[in-house]
């Protein structure tokens, strides 16, 4: 799958459900709305659109939410697609809060999932559930120490967020490298609309950096992991930091990702609206042709890249659509 840019198409988000058990205050309203249960896809057709796009080329797949990990029956999927690791696919992962990773990380670790992105801002109790809204901060503690027990590779991702966290930022990479855990710093996001302006949260990462360099000694480094965080590594822990800029820097030129919602809605940006349908064509026949059609024309579509801006004259969300939707 090549893009009208010349990219290479061959990292797939899935969405596996909107629905998450917290509600941080970037990311959601505290009575958000959810897609309607009965547009959601099975756990089987999900399997079959993802083997769909691993036949088509995608060699990384990393599922997503919302939480992916509250939805029932979500380890079936990760059982079902860890048959394609080695046969197409090279790379099974998931982002997730962590709040669930007590009870699946042996079990993930099993199915050939090596490395995991876990979300977290803030070490403080309070903080965390001021953030969160609803999480419980040890619950997640304890799911990062099964992970790591079961030998799956933390990333911690970090949103940075302006008066709130960004006093700890020292303390994060202490904590992280401590236990061998990277460290990727975020910026926030103008999606979906949380009931406030992001004005207030957000946290330019040129800023954050500079500002870690009086203390720490960064050394830029070339390590990728395919996504768009540019890394350095910090000589004083011998740890690494990510930095994902979305705002202070569009990184799309690189962009080799679309995104699957669980509706089965492809989008080939994830700061632009147009989409496309992939539920209808994967429902009307039991073969993968007209689904394959329709992936080809949508990254025929996909566009140069997004522009999110954040300033007094833009408060407002850039795409209606909640990052829950189309997933981290
Ligand atoms: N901007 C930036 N990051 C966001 N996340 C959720 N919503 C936003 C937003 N509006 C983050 C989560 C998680 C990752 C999947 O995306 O905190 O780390
Ligand atoms: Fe849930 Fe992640 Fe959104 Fe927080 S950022 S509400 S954990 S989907």
């Amino acid at each position: 799958m090549i893009d009208p840019f010349g990219r290479t198409v061959s990292y797939l988000r899935v969405s596996v459900t909107d629905r998450c058990d917290f509600r941080c205050v970037y990311c959601m309203a505290e009575d958000m709305t959810f897609l309607p249960k009965a547009d959601v896809l099975s756990l089987e057709e999900l399997e079959r659109l993802c083997g769909a796009f691993i036949d088509l080329g995608v060699r990384k797949l990393r599922l997503t939410g919302g939480e992916p990990l509250v939805r029932k029956n979500v380890m079936s999927l990760v059982r079902g697609l860890s048959r394609r690791l080695g046969n197409g696919l090279e790379e099974l992962t998931l982002t997730t809060n962590g709040s669930q990773l007590a009870k699946h990380a042996a079990e993930l670790a099993a199915w050939g999932v090596k490395r995991l992105n876990v979300s977290l801002d803030t070490l403080d109790r309070d903080k965390f559930r001021t953030i969160t809204r609803w999480g419980d901060l040890d619950q997640v503690l304890r799911g990062l120490e099964a992970a790591r027990k079961a030998g799956i590779h933390i990333k911690i991702n970090a949103v940075a967020l302006k008066g709130v966290n960004d006093m700890e930022f020292d303390a994060l990479i202490r904590w992280s490298h401590g236990l061998g855990m990277d460290l990727v710093f975020i910026e926030v996001m103008p999606m979906g609309e949380i009931g406030e302006t992001r004005l207030d949260q957000y946290l330019p990462l040129s800023a954050v950096r500079t500002d870690l360099a009086q203390r720490w000694t960064l050394h830029e480094s070339d390590y990728s992991t395919g996504g768009p965080a540019r890394y350095a590594t910090i000589a004083e822990t011998g740890g690494r930091i990510g930095f994902i800029t979305p705002l202070t820097h569009n990184f799309c030129e690189s962009c080799n990702r679309v995104r699957l919602t669980c509706t089965g809605t492809l989008y080939m940006c994830l700061g632009q609206e147009d989409a496309a349908d992939l539920r209808a064509p994967l429902r009307a026949s039991e073969s993968d042709e007209l689904l394959i059609a329709a992936v080809h024309e949508a990254i025929g579509r996909k566009p140069k890249g997004h522009d999110f801006i954040i300033d007094r004259r833009h408060t407002g969300p850039a795409v209606p659509r909640h990052m829950s939707v189309t997933g981290g």
